[in-house]
């Protein structure tokens, strides 16, 4: 049994292989009447794109999207718009070297899924990883840019806080510096740091793995559907099944065993507008399974490439035990590329939820409640 889809009610499917002709999706459940063009989903694939520093692969991917179906003319508006109808995009693969791969035909790379592939499947499509490449991510990155159009206000942004052991310093966070640096780092001091450590992984044929936080603002309070459809839960999902991802936290994530109740619970006041203010966001945006209003916090650990250059031990799918040293190319750190992958799965999971939202309770009740009446 396959699964290529993932979503409820704003289902994305993908498909296609790294060397294969194209790679594409399809987005059904997208609500009718979005203003939706190229020009919108081009931006975010062109910050996931490839070859763009030293530090990615410098595979030349142009990943230009073409909408083939689910959009129309809406003359009223003068607009193109979505129609409710199956939204298929797709992205030509222009840079393919399969000859790059020969090294890996027979033979599995330690950390890499060419072992599992070959196991499940009895073969495997061996150029560039076949499905198993992150190529597929950037249908993901596509469908992303559909689904922060499907929630009115929602603003979804990562950023890489940690490369290697080296962390961020969180005191010097400015969201402007993430699309100033080649790292998505909010640290500008760290990123120079970053440029210098990365070129020494690089040099040594080696590499490194990374921690990406994602922050949701203009979550609507109430998303999520408890007890097997909790938010939490299905962010999890999303963002462990981006490649090379290994772990997954929300809020203060595992940090939070190391906390007292009354250093945990976020505290609640009653702010001016009449919605409730916590003084404090442990809960990374989520109790009960369930958005509180405040920004949907993750973070999530990526492991270092597996594909280097120092030799490793392996064995092939022969059974013989040999060595393999990878050529070809590949990302030092793929945690960089990574980061506008799990904006889009947060964007897609949010949607999806906002949707769910509308189709079981409608309106959001009106907060706070008017006290009972006396009998
Ligand atoms: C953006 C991105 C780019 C990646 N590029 C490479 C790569 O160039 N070489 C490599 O060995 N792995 C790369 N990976 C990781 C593999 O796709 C991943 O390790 C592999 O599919 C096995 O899956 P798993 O690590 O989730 O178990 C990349 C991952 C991401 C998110």
């Amino acid at each position: 049994m396959s699964f290529n889809t993932f979503g409820h009610l704003f289902r994305v499917t993908t498909f296609g292989e790294s060397h294969g002709p194209a790679i594409g999706c399809v987005v059904d459940g997208c609500p009718p009447r979005i203003p939706l063009s190229e020009r919108d989903i081009q931006p975010y694939l062109d910050r996931r794109r490839p070859g763009q520093s030293r530090f990615t692969t410098q595979r030349q991917e142009p990943d230009a999207v073409k909408i083939l179906s689910g959009v129309f003319l809406d003359e009223a508006a003068g607009m193109q718009v979505t129609t409710g109808t199956p939204i298929a995009l797709i992205i030509d693969n222009v840079d393919q070297r399969a000859k790059d791969y020969s090294d890996i035909k027979d033979k599995y790379r330690p950390g890499h899924a060419d072992y599992t592939y070959d196991v499940k499947y009895g073969l495997r499509d061996y150029r560039g990883g076949g499905r198993q490449s992150a190529r597929e991510t950037a249908m993901r990155v596509a469908a992303g840019a559909i689904a922060r159009k499907v929630v009115p206000g929602l603003a979804v942004r990562g950023a890489l806080v940690q490369m290697g052991p080296h962390r961020i310093d969180r005191t010097r966070w400015d969201w402007a510096e993430v699309d100033r640096n080649a790292f998505f780092c909010p640290d500008a001091d760290k990123a120079k740091f970053f440029a210098e450590y990365l070129d020494g992984v690089r040099k040594r044929g080696s590499s490194i793995g990374a921690v990406i936080e994602v922050v949701a603002d203009g979550v609507p309070a109430g998303l999520g559907s408890p007890i097997y459809g909790k938010l939490d839960g299905d962010l999890a999902a999303a963002l462990m099944g981006i490649n090379a991802v290994k772990g997954v936290e929300i809020g203060a994530g595992f940090g939070a065993a190391e906390l007292s109740g009354e250093q945990n619970g976020d505290e609640i006041r009653m702010g001016n507008d009449g919605k409730p203010v916590f003084l404090s966001n442990n809960a990374g945006g989520i109790l009960g399974g369930i958005s509180t209003g405040q920004p949907v916090v993750a973070r999530f650990a990526v492991k270092p490439t597996s594909s280097i250059l120092i030799p490793r031990r392996t064995v092939d799918r022969y059974g013989h035990e040999t060595e393999i040293s990878t050529t070809g190319r590949h990302d030092p750190c793929v945690g960089i590329r990574a980061v506008p992958i799990g904006e889009a799965m947060v964007a897609c999971v949010i949607a999806d939820h906002y949707l769910r939202q509308r189709g079981q309770v409608g309106e959001t009740p009106s907060w706070p409640f008017s006290p009972p009446r006396a009998p």
